[in-house]
């Protein structure tokens, strides 16, 4: 399989300060679905930065589909839902507004076309929000909210999927539901996924691989094949 992503000897540190990363060596193949966990401050945003081009590596390389990230054309082929979503959650907007501004990396000019809106309905389907389409975002839960930036990040058919920490603040049964339409994604549509998140439990069964990163990467491997009882002392539910 050709690879999505690979990061080779990196190693990271924001301006002058401490070293975040250190030798990080990270292959994914296209149509992989691999979980990325670990403490806080263990450097898991700063690892999906890197990887998708919006920091630069102090020392090593990052290739998206064998092209250096910083320099990668083909942004809408990937869908990205940054830590901390819930800014702008007091914005009149609909949970369709929110979807179709998901096209905009595709269609930054002017009224959206018939496919664009299309794009929108299928992934407002996909998430189960059809029917919410048209409330505003702030009245609907934290989970249905989750899934909205979840479709919004579909309406450009990513091949990529970068999500950090797409369920905090999240009940379990919306977890589980998510990780479902993850799978359903990854399935049907063989989407690359990358999930960052300190409640894998709610992939865990449906991930083929486990990162787990701490300044470095200190477990690659299937979830089953985790050493011990993997704790994190500074796991919190903020
Ligand atoms: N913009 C920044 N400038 C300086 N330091 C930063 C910046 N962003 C993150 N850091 C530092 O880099 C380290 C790794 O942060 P990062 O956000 O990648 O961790 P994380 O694993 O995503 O943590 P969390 O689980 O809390 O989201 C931390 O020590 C953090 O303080
Ligand atoms: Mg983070």
């Amino acid at each position: 399989m050709p690879l999505a992503l690979e990061l080779r000897g990196v190693d990271f540190s924001y301006g002058q300060g401490p070293q975040v990363l250190t030798g990080v060596d990270l292959l994914v193949e296209q149509g992989e679905f691999v979980a990325i966990a670990g403490p806080n401050g263990g450097g898991k945003t700063t690892l999906l930065r890197l990887a998708l081009g919006l920091e630069r590596p102090s020392h090593g390389e990052v290739l998206l589909y064998g092209e250096s990230a910083r320099s990668f054309r083909d942004r809408t082929s990937i869908g990205y839902l940054a830590q901390r979503t819930t800014i702008g959650l007091h914005a009149p907007a609909t949970v369709r507004d929110v979807v179709e501004a998901g096209r905009a990396p595709v269609r930054p000019y002017g009224r959206l076309r018939r496919d664009d809106r299309e794009a929108v309905d299928q992934a407002l389907e996909r998430v189960g929000l059809r029917e919410l389409a048209r409330r505003r975002l702030s009245s609907l839960s934290g989970g249905q909210q989750q899934r909205a930036f979840i479709a919004k990040a579909l309406a450009a058919h990513p091949r990529l999927l970068v999500l950090d920490e797409p369920t905090t603040g999240v009940d379990v049964e919306a977890q589980d539901a998510l990780g479902a339409l993850l799978h359903r994604l990854h399935e049907d549509l063989g989407v690359t996924i990358l999930y960052v998140s300190h409640e894998f439990g709610s992939v865990e069964r449906y991930v083929e691989r486990l990162v787990l990163v701490r300044e470095r990467i200190v477990f690659d491997g299937p979830p089953s094949e985790l050493p011990g009882l993997w704790h994190d002392p500074s796991h919190s539910h903020a």
